[in-house]
């Protein structure tokens, strides 16, 4: 946790969420067991663990698990309102660059995004985890 975003109790039943979805977690080559927790704007959560293969660059993280599970779930107009962000190795798991460039199709640029950092929860707004996301504007 940081003094810039105080943990709200929110996030803190996101991250235990997230943290029982790292249960999930199909890892066997990595055993990097990650779970997320996505809150939407309209209340709902949805979780996800990632999901690896044995052709390494398949793997599918945790984050965008949860986003694509949301999206079939809820349909394409939902808005993530916060991330959270687990592991169940004790290690610091920010959103990889990939996940940050996807969770920027349907996340609000205020959203708190919750994950473990070397001196514990860290929490960031999306726009700061990911600024100047590419966006296709025609
Ligand atoms: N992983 C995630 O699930 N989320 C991330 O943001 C980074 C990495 C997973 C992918 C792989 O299964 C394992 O962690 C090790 O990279």
């Amino acid at each position: 946790m940081n003094d810039q975003f105080p943990m709200e109790p929110e996030l803190a039943e996101l991250l235990e969420l997230a943290r029982e979805a790292a249960r999930n977690s199909y890892s066997p080559y990595s055993g990097f067991r990650v779970g997320a927790a996505l809150k939407l704007a309209s209340g709902e959560i949805v979780t996800g663990t990632n999901v690896e293969n044995a052709s390494y660059g398949l793997t599918i993280c945790a984050e965008r698990a949860a986003l694509v599970r949301a999206v079939a779930e809820f349909g394409p107009e939902i808005r993530v309102a916060a991330v959270a962000v687990a592991n169940l190795n004790g290690a610091a798991s920010p959103p990889c660059g990939a996940c940050r460039q996807v969770l920027a199709e349907f996340i609000l640029p205020d959203a708190p995004v919750a994950f473990p950092a070397a001196d514990g929860v860290q929490t960031m707004l999306f726009s700061a985890l990911l600024p100047l996301a590419f966006g296709l504007r025609k």
